[in-house]
Order: structure tokens, then C-alpha cells, then sequence
């Protein structure tokens, strides 16, 4: 518990750093809560707080992307600090941290609990007591296991499992249809790992038969991570690898150094498709050491803190608040990149 103080008073100065400091960090997403979904009932949200109250529980730092979201949330509630008091932990991808966060939360008494889960599963009885306090949980861009009937649940984020079949398209295309290919997975237990998964290889099985998936291994969605796995990769697999997937660009970075240290070219002798789309992979893209990204925006502050608001004043929420993504590719990095914004 004392690590998890710690944690809310570094990240509630850094709140209020960027009140002081002005707009350094990117604007938030411009998407509104699609209005697709069938509402949901959920608990009153308002707890009596004048501002609204809104603990966020974030997964760590395991990635740009990761950084790119929570730079999103402090710079969009230091723009709004007089209407939005948030409450900020980082459990350093640790799920008992984050259980721990929201206990916190709810002895705090907030309105709203955001929570990126680290995993998808184990959450039962920390959701139940925020349930019991009347509290909702907005998840943001991953989910849980059975989020679609849990009572005071809504789902802020993207359409993973798309991403994945865009990925194998983007392989398929990459390979003319045929070749071996290596994974790198996220977080084991993830959604986002899970769904990745699953969309590429359903993708894959059912057009692309030629397409060899020679192994798949975690790399828990740190560039550390990638590099050590694709070291192994290329041990294991030599002059065999036409192509690597891998759930994250950070991952894929870190493939990028193995690949050049052991003397082949990366985005030539090795393509590569990865999600995000983050910075960095443009640049990769740009020096020809990269080939594709799937975008999955972590820009999702407006839309959390809007549906956070709304939970507040009574207003029913669709079940799930989907966010806008796209394919980016080595012909167009150049042009696009000044428009990124994480
Ligand atoms: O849940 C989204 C995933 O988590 C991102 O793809 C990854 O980079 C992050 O750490």
C-alpha cells in the first residue's frame, strides 16, 4: 500500500506539473462515444463529489504506447483540473498492484474507476466491491473475461481482434501469400495478446495455407523482450524467417537490433507487421528497417473522461466505446509521421 501512495503522489504531481507547464503533451482523441450499443444499467456514479472523482489504476510502462495513454489521461485532467480531480497509480505491470490501486480508490470514495487490466482474468472480487460501493469501472483498452455481462462495465478501446486479421492480411501481402513467419506475443493473459492472437491466426488458417507460423513466444510487450525472443528466434530458426508478427511495435524494435547484430536486414531479408503505431516504428519504417503497423490508438483520454462524466450525471453508456484505427505502411511513413501524435 505504501508503494501505491508513493505511486499516486508522483503521478499527482506530474498532474499538476502539466496544469503549470502548459500543453506539452498531445491532444487528446477527438472521438465521441459512438452511439452503436445497446446502454447498459449502471450504479450512480456520483459520490457526492463536487468535481468529478476518478481513480486510474494504469497496467506500468511497458511500452511508448503505454507512456502515449498516460501522458493522454494527465495531460486531458491537468487541462480540466478544475472540474476533474484524478487519482493516478502505476502498478508496474503487476495485477496485485493494480487490485491494490482500486481498494485504494474505493476507500477514497471516487466517482469513477479507469482501469487498463494487466490481465484478463482474477478480478471478480475487487469488481464486486466497487460494485457494491456503487462505483463503476470504465475498462480501457483491454478487457476481461466476461466484461460484456458484468453489471457498472463499460469498454472503452479498440477492435483488437480486428487488428489481428489486419496484420495477417498485411503478412500475407508482404509474403506474396507464402513463407515462414515468427510471433511475438504481449503480456501472457492479456486480452490484447489474446486477441492479437487470435485474429492473426484464424486469419491466417483460414486463406493462407502457405503461410507458416514456425513459432510464438512472449515477449511481454517490451522492446527488451522482443530483442531477446528474436535472438532466440534466429538461433533456433537460421536462414528459415521470411517475416516476424509481433503484438506491439516496441517488441519489434527490439527484433530489429537482434536482427542487424546478426548481420541481416531488417523490413528487406526480415518484413515485419506489428501494432500500435507509435513514433518510433515510423522512423523504423522511414530507414527501411520496417514494413507495416496496425494502429491502436492509445489517445482515449477525451472519450474516458466524457464517458467517466456522464456516469456522474445518470446518463446511460453504450457497453462498449470503440476507438478509431488504421494500417500504416513503409510507402506513405514519411508523410504521415509529422502527424502522429504518440
Ligand atoms: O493494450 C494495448 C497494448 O498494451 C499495446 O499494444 C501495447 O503496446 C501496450 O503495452
Amino acid at each position: 500500500m505504501k508503494k501505491v501512495l508513493s505511486l499516486f503522489l508522483v503521478a499527482l504531481l506530474a498532474v499538476t506539473m502539466l496544469a503549470g507547464c502548459g500543453e506539452t503533451t498531445p491532444p487528446a482523441a477527438e472521438n465521441t462515444p459512438a452511439a452503436s450499443n445497446p446502454a447498459v444499467e449502471v450504479p450512480p456514479a456520483d459520490n457526492g463529489n463536487d468535481k468529478l472523482v476518478v481513480g486510474f489504476a494504469q497496467i506500468g510502462q511497458e511500452s511508448g504506447w503505454r507512456d502515449a495513454e498516460t501522458n493522454d489521461i494527465m495531460w486531458y485532467a491537468a487541462q480540466n483540473i478544475d472540474t476533474i480531480e484524478l487519482h493516478f497509480a502505476d502498478a508496474q505491470q503487476k495485477q496485485e498492484n493494480q487490485i491494490n490501486a482500486i481498494k485504494a480508490f474505493i476507500d477514497m470514495g471516487v466517482d469513477v474507476i479507469g482501469l487498463p487490466p494487466v490481465v484478463s482474468t482474477g478480478w471478480d472480487a475487487i469488481f464486486a466491491e466497487a460494485n457494491e460501493a456503487g462505483i463503476p469501472i470504465i475498462l480501457v483498452d483491454r478487457n476481461i473475461e466476461g466484461w460484456e455481462d458484468m453489471e457498472g462495465v463499460t469498454f472503452i478501446g479498440s477492435d483488437v481482434i480486428l487488428e489481428g486479421q489486419n496484420a495477417a492480411e498485411e503478412i500475407a501481402t508482404l509474403l506474396g501469400g507464402s513463407g515462414n513467419i515468427v510471433e511475438l506475443q504481449g503480456t501472457v493473459g492479456s486480452s490484447a495478446a489474446n486477441d492479437r492472437y487470435k485474429g492473426f491466426h484464424d486469419r491466417i488458417e483460414e486463406k493462407y495455407p502457405d503461410i507458416k507460423v514456425l513459432d510464438s513466444q512472449s515477449g511481454d510487450f517490451t522492446r527488451a523482450g522482443g530483442k531477446q525472443v528474436m535472438e532466440s528466434f534466429l538461433k533456433t530458426y537460421p536462414g528459415q524467417i521470411d517475416a516476424i508478427y509481433a503484438h506491439n511495435d516496441d517488441m519489434v524494435l527490439g527484433a530489429i537490433e537482434a536482427i542487424k547484430e546478426a548481420g541481416l536486414r531488417p523490413g528487406e531479408d526480415i518484413k515485419t507487421v506489428s501494432c500500435d503505431g507509435v513514433r518510433a516504428i515510423f522512423e523504423a519504417m522511414i530507414a527501411g528497417e520496417a514494413n507495416v503497423t496496425v494502429e491502436c490508438s492509445p489517445l482515449l483520454a477525451a472519450q474516458f473522461f466524457q464517458a467517466a462524466q456522464d456516469l456522474k450525471d445518470g446518463k446511460s453508456l453504450p457497453k462498449f466505446i470503440q476507438a478509431d484505427e488504421d494500417v500504416y505502411r513503409r510507402e506513405t511513413a514519411e508523410a504521415d509521421l509529422p502527424n502522429r501524435k504518440y
